[in-house]
């Protein structure tokens, strides 16, 4: 049996699902780990039998018989290993958000197209969830018809995850950069992936990280600290695509609010669908209206599982099998939109493409 050798760089939180997942793949052996932090790296080695364990990335790219890398870094450090493990000949499965801004994101580009055919997926993690795929497949076959609107909302009432998610210069921005990548690309994905004409958005920095709260526990980052806190709470848009379609979008890292919310529709001619916080679809036949209730394990997002099928289609990617459905340029058109919604905060205008 073939067995590729991956490097993990960054270990800290997300990195887990990355070592898990790898470590259930019998074509995958966890060759080196790199993270700043020393202790944290060497934990990981420990946990996973990893034989290479190192502060410094360049000498994990260095590793000649290494195959692949995952990222899974702070935002600001994205592009730059992305690119050097292009260089290096290594494939690469970035986290997302691809990285902080459009610049970067296009570097990274031409290093994969000037890269010996190596693949680069970007970390979209939710368009490998099973309730995305048996979407897919329903809009695939026409069932949804063209699809010209879509909604979702990320609502945390309590969750900036303090560190360097809430520090600008290493996150690039708060909620939207954050948990807004997801449901954008989502929602951009499903629909076919239109082109964007114009993007209009609203940040606000209204209520801090609220780190004053008690008796309410949330998400922190590895290395929590609430001291620093210079990214939006929340973010809204409405994108318009080339086609006439638009897509509406709100999230938060805090609000007040009554309660979290979870929620993302797709509205088609033909039918309808809700895929968080379930997969439903709204159709129509005989002149009855239907909600359509698929059977299957979890018609929500599957963190692990979702991360288990992410990972395993990188690895038949690096094994030259199949053509990665999260592609470099779709992190491009991705970071463009998100970039676009902070320019048009900033100025108070649409942001026409
Ligand atoms: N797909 C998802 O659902 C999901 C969820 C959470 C985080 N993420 C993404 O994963 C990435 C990491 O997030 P996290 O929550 O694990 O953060 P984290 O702070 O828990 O871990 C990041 C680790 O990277 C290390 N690091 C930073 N720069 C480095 C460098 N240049 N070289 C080596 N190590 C470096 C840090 O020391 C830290 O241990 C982010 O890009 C984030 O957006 C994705």
């Amino acid at each position: 049996m073939s067995v590729i050798k991956i490097g993990i760089i960054g270990a800290g939180s997300i990195s887990d699902m990355h070592f898990d997942s790898y470590a259930t793949n019998s074509q995958v052996e966890i060759y080196a780990v790199c993270d700043l932090n020393q202790s944290r790296a060497e934990e990981k080695a420990i946990k996973y039998g990893t034989q290479h364990v190192m502060t410094d990335y360049h000498e994990l790219l260095a590793l000649e018989e290494l195959d692949a890398v995952s990222i899974c870094t702070w935002n600001n450090s994205h592009a730059e290993i992305a690119i050097s493990a292009l260089k290096a000949d290594k494939h690469v499965l970035v986290e997302k958000p691809l990285c902080k801004t459009v610049e970067e994101a296009e570097a990274i580009q031409k290093a994969v197209n000037e890269s010996n055919g190596k693949t680069l997926q970007v970390g979209f993690v939710r368009r490998f969830a099973s309730n995305t795929q048996v979407l897919k497949t329903f809009i695939d076959a026409g069932d949804l018809g063209d699809i010209y609107y879509a909604k979702a909302s990320c609502l945390r009432v309590l969750g900036n995850p303090g560190g360097w998610f809430a520090d600008q210069e290493r996150s690039g921005g708060g909620p939207l950069i954050d948990l807004g990548v997801h449901v954008i690309d989502l929602c951009w994905y499903l629909m076919g992936k239109p082109k964007v004409k114009s993007v209009t958005g609203n940040t606000y920095n209204k209520l801090g990280n609220r780190a004053n709260i008690q008796n309410k526990s949330y998400y922190k980052a590895a290395d929590f600290d609430s001291n620093k806190n210079d990214v939006e709470d929340l973010a809204n848009t409405l994108i318009r695509f080339e086609n006439g379609a638009s897509l509406m979008v709100d999230v938060s890292f805090t609000l007040h609010a009554k309660e979290e919310k979870m929620e993302i529709h797709l509205f088609g001619e033909r039918g309808g669908a809700q895929i968080e916080p379930a997969l439903e679809i709204a159709t129509e036949k005989h002149n009855t209206m239907l909600n359509l209730v698929p059977q299957m394990d979890s018609r929500t997002f599957d963190f692990v599982k979702g991360f288990q099928d992410e990972i395993n289609h990188f690895v038949e990617c690096v094994l030259g099998k199949q053509e990665t459905i999260s592609p470099v340029e779709d992190g491009v058109e991705i970071m463009k939109i998100l970039t676009a919604i902070y320019d048009s905060s900033k100025t108070g205008a649409e942001i026409q493409f």
